[in-house]
């Protein structure tokens, strides 16, 4: 049988060059792992498990190009949940069910890809799949993947070969085990993937997640399936993600997704794609059932199970406050954009639609004892609507995560950022003196292309001038396709990147020690999530400012019913006097119980 192969662009061209060819959509037959053509070589463990003998034959004479294009432009002009649309002619409704198959998810990178990885897991429990977080149990694993940086991607590849031999011990009585590829790395490097590592079933990009069903019946039969077409309006925001988040008291609600930012040293844009926000009811929709949801949280009795909601969510997309749902005409007039003084973008000013700040006061009505936080920003999008919102809401967390990513405005210009050091500056001030006792963290990378030691030693002093509370620091690595890539030159050697990581790391532990020594003796409202993971007899919660906080297990007074003594419970808000701080943790011990909108009564 001949390789059938079609590669179609996306709907809609987008305005930008790059997007248009990483826009596809590849269906391959390639030969099955064996090396034979799948026709020669079914298994019967797939005959025992009713996928019939001719499944190859039947795809092979199936589909039209017409179906191809029905299956590459139809969720992009209107989205549905993937059991209300009619398979494609050439897979039978029962093909594309689980079957009870089991399935491994492993993620790897940012909380994007968690909430990706939910989002998978919702569509697939849907179509008849079962979880496990046993490995050896699997019948199905899907590593959703991160190509931020170099290392990232190298991770994957180590993992793949221990899956590889996973794969090929696999007693032949098992059905045979699938991998997926899914996320950024799929995206990035597409059939590159499938050649080099030939027991990779199948690929997702970031926008396929709703074609699982389909691409896993693919796999199936043997072949090899994938799609990378990116979309210009998928947000998933019909699909409600299964919340398996860090702690039973915080969940994680995706707003938005891509990137239309470009700074010239970064892949996400061209891995996830044009930005995109979901619209503003849907998300509402969520966040209220997370309020209301009642969730246990695991390893702890039953006492320990949460007697109301969620009492955290945290707004999640690649650049949270440049969200503009223009989901509803009415709201698409021509309102220009604020931006944060002294900023600009690389693209041309958009208008319209409900911006950030008028989300975030709706989110935070939501329920007045639930934290609203979100990650993570660009600087550019801070204008007065939003900081004056943080400062006045009791329930949005006063902290603010502001990637600056260099000290060095000749850098920033090189990267794109479309700030400059002092433009940075001005803004730290304006949020500090907008929001007082705001807490603020940021992203910096060592040793970007032309970045010299003065550059360096710039970064260096914004660190000490700002005094970040918390900080995520990288070595720079080159990545195809970005701007840096095709412009400008990788010339700090790979042991100056890391001597110069080393040294912004050691500054930022000692300014962050500082700045949160200045919280000791003070008293800290804290959501607290359970036990710590260092001691049985500590429970371990977040202040407002996300900073993580310990203290001793013990009863205290709730001041919301006075006389009543208690112990704290995951979901509970507790006020903890601070009597020590380190870069990362704050220690104290518990004074009362409470609720979030009294304790802001007294703040
Ligand atoms: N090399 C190193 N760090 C990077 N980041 C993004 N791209 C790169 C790269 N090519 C960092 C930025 C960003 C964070 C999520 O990852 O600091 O804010
Ligand atoms: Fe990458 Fe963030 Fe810049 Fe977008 S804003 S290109 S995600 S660093």
């Amino acid at each position: 049988m001949q390789p059938l192969r079609h590669v179609l662009k996306a709907q809609g061209s987008p305005r930008w060059g790059p997007l248009t060819p990483a826009s596809w959509l590849l269906l391959k037959n390639f030969r099955a792992h064996g090396g034979l053509p799948s026709t020669a070589n079914p298994s019967p463990e797939r005959q025992e498990d009713g996928v019939p003998k001719d499944f190859s034959s039947r795809l092979a004479t199936g589909p039209t190009f017409q179906d191809f294009l029905r299956s590459a432009s139809g969720p992009q002009e209107e989205p549905s949940s993937p059991e209300a649309e009619d398979p494609p002619p050439y897979l039978t409704v029962d093909e594309l069910l689980g079957r009870q198959r089991k399935v491994y998810l492993e993620t790897y990178g940012c909380q994007m890809n968690v909430n990706d990885t939910e989002i998978a897991w919702s569509i697939l429990q849907k179509s008849g799949y079962l979880r496990t977080s046993n490995l050896r149990e699997a019948d199905v694993v899907l590593l959703v993947t991160c190509s931020i940086r170099e290392k990232a991607e190298q991770t994957i590849w180590n993992r793949l070969r221990q899956l590889k031999v996973l794969k090929t011990k696999r007693p032949l009585s098992r059905v045979p085990l699938r991998i997926g590829i899914l996320g950024c790395m799929a995206e990035r490097l597409k059939e590159e993937i499938l050649n080099r590592e030939k027991m990779v079933d199948l690929l997702a990009g970031p926008d396929a997640y709703r074609d699982l069903p389909r691409l896993l019946a693919i796999a199936e039969s043997g072949q090899q399936a994938a799609n990378v077409l990116l979309s210009l309006d998928e947000t998933y925001a019909d699909v409600m993600p299964v919340q398996t988040s860090r702690s039973a008291t915080s969940a994680f609600v995706s707003i938005m997704r891509g990137c239309d930012n470009m700074c010239s040293y970064c892949i996400v844009p061209f891995t996830r794609g044009r930005e995109r926000s979901r619209p503003v009811a849907s998300i509402l929709e969520e966040v209220r059932k997370l309020s209301e949801q009642v969730k246990s949280s695991p390893g702890y009795s039953v006492l320990f199970s949460l007697s109301q909601g969620l009492k955290e969510v945290t707004l999640l997309g690649q650049n949270v406050n440049s969200f503009r749902d223009s989901s509803e005409v009415q709201f698409n007039n021509a309102v220009s954009t604020n931006l944060s003084r002294g900023f600009t973008t690389n693209y041309k000013m958009k208008q319209g639609g409900l911006r950030f700040a008028y989300l975030l006061d709706q989110v935070s009505r939501v329920d007045p004892e639930m934290r609203i936080r979100f990650t993570s920003p660009h600087p550019k999008d801070f204008p007065d609507e939003v900081l004056q919102l943080i400062d006045e809401r009791h329930n949005i967390c006063k902290q603010i995560h502001l990637p600056a990513q260099s000290g060095s405005s000749r850098v920033l210009e090189a990267m794109r950022r479309g700030y400059s050091r002092e433009a940075y500056v001005e803004l730290i001030h304006h949020i500090r003196e907008s929001i007082p006792g705001v807490s603020l963290s940021s992203d910096f990378i060592a040793g970007f292309c032309g970045e010299t030691e003065e550059d360096h030693l710039q970064t260096v002093s914004l660190l000490r001038e700002v005094q970040y509370n918390m900080g995520f620091l990288f070595a720079y690595s080159m990545r195809q396709k970005t701007r840096a890539y095709h412009r400008l030159q990788d010339d700090v050697p790979g042991e100056v990147k890391k001597r110069r990581l080393k040294e912004l790391i050691s500054v930022f532990r000692e300014e962050a020690t500082k700045a949160n020594k200045n919280s000791v003796g003070s008293s800290q409202l804290v959501l607290v999530e359970g036990l710590s993971k260092r001691s049985a007899t500590d429970l371990c919660g977040r202040n407002d400012g996300n900073l993580k906080v310990i203290f001793p297990d013990t009863e205290m007074e709730d001041v919301t019913n006075p006389g009543l003594r208690v112990r704290a419970q995951p979901g509970d808000y507790v006020m903890v006097k601070i009597t020590s701080a380190s870069s990362q943790t704050l220690k104290g011990h518990v004074l009362y119980r409470t609720t979030l909108k009294d304790s802001s009564a007294y703040c």
